[in-house]
């Protein structure tokens, strides 16, 4: 009996060592230690055994159905871990991997691109990035920055008015450009400063050239000992970098209300390299034969508007300024020979994907 028990142990064992999933593991436990196996039979028989047995027999079959279910919960433990490595190994998942079919990745639009470009040779230059409303009030649009009460672009046809109880310095309005930033700016910061200002604009304007929103990027520097020389070489070095190290840049005079004096500034043509025309004979088609691009308006701070700043450290006395203002898309348009301002905000893939 003892012989039949070390024989069904070590034919047990043998096949739990050697099981390689759980399934196959439950199968065993079923064949020998279930409910109708050898093992387990034998010991509720040991009663019936001659007296002088039952202790050796029903101590061997206990022993040798312990080391089995013990084995078991064992072997089982492996073969879990194992499985679920399996499983782990076979789901994973990379999420980083493109799709099927591959996803194309984006790109910037055009815009977007031109005043990062921009942004960052400012940022190159020692400026730094300011941001302002656009919804603004008359006092900061137009107001504090010297405009004349009877300046056409406060006129209700040029302009987008938001509805509201009255008018006068509170009244508020979409932005017409990104000047009114320099008035907040010099308000939050003392002198020196040095800050470039991109955002959305709004004009009643729409045709070729014009829509109702576009973008500009204004320009503002302020120190005790600023001249017009510095403007001059700060955009200079802005032209560079944008349209060709070849480039020079003019300065015509001009007005703003804000800036005293005021210039537009141009660079020279790209195109025919300030010549003014193309291959010898043609009228350069870009700048119409003059040599030279329109790309911002300018100038030196007037005094007028530190004076809406004075207590915040501006005094007209002292410091001196200059500020420039330029449209982004005009910037595009010059450089990638856009010929229709529309195309900008028509999301016509065809026209998008050329950039970038
Ligand atoms: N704000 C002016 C415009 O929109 C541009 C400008 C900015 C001119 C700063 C001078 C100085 O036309």
């Amino acid at each position: 009996m003892i012989e039949r028990i070390d024989a069904i142990r070590a034919e047990a064992e043998a096949a739990i060592a050697a099981a390689t999933t759980t399934a196959a593991l439950e199968e065993l436990r079923v064949r020998h230690l279930g409910r109708k196996a050898e093992l387990p039979n034998l010991l509720r028989g040991v009663a019936e055994l001659p007296p002088a047995e039952r202790g050796a027999v029903g101590k061997a079959a206990n022993v040798a159905r312990q080391a089995l279910e013990a084995q078991i919960t064992a072997r089982g433990a492996e073969l879990e871990l194992a499985e679920l490595r399996e499983r782990l190994a076979r789901d994973r998942v990379d999420v980083t991997l493109p799709g099927t079919p591959p996803q194309p990745v984006g790109r910037l639009h055009l815009l977007t691109a031109t005043r990062r470009e921009i942004e960052d040779v400012f940022l190159g230059l020692g400026f730094r990035v300011a941001e302002g409303p656009e919804v603004e009030t008359v006092f900061h649009n137009f107001d504090a920055l010297n405009h004349d009460p009877a300046h056409p672009a406060r006129a209700r046809t040029d302009t987008f008015y938001v509805p509201g109880p009255g008018r006068g310095p509170d009244e508020v309005l979409l932005r017409t450009h990104t000047s009114p930033v320099q008035v907040r700016a010099m308000r939050e910061q003392p002198p020196p400063i040095a800050i470039i200002m991109p955002g959305r604009v709004y004009r009643r304007d729409s045709d070729a050239t014009h829509t109702p929103q576009f973008h500009q990027i204004e320009g503002l520097a302020v120190d005790e000992d600023i001249t017009l020389a510095d403007l001059k070489g700060t955009l200079l070095a802005f032209a560079k970098a944008i349209f060709g190290e070849e480039r020079e840049v003019r300065l015509r005079p001009h007005f703003f209300p804000f800036t005293e004096p005021s210039v537009e500034v141009d660079v020279s043509c790209f195109q025919c390299a300030g010549t003014g025309a193309l291959d010898g004979a043609a009228r350069c088609n870009l700048c119409k034969g003059t040599g030279w691009l329109e790309i911002l308006g300018s100038g030196m701070v007037d005094p007028n508007v530190f004076a809406y700043v004075r207590e915040y450290g501006y005094d007209p006395e002292r410091v001196q300024g200059f500020a420039f203002g330029m449209g982004v898309e005009r910037i595009a348009m010059l450089r990638h020979g856009v010929p229709d301002l529309r195309l900008f905000y028509d999301n016509d893939l065809r026209f998008l994907r050329q950039f970038g």
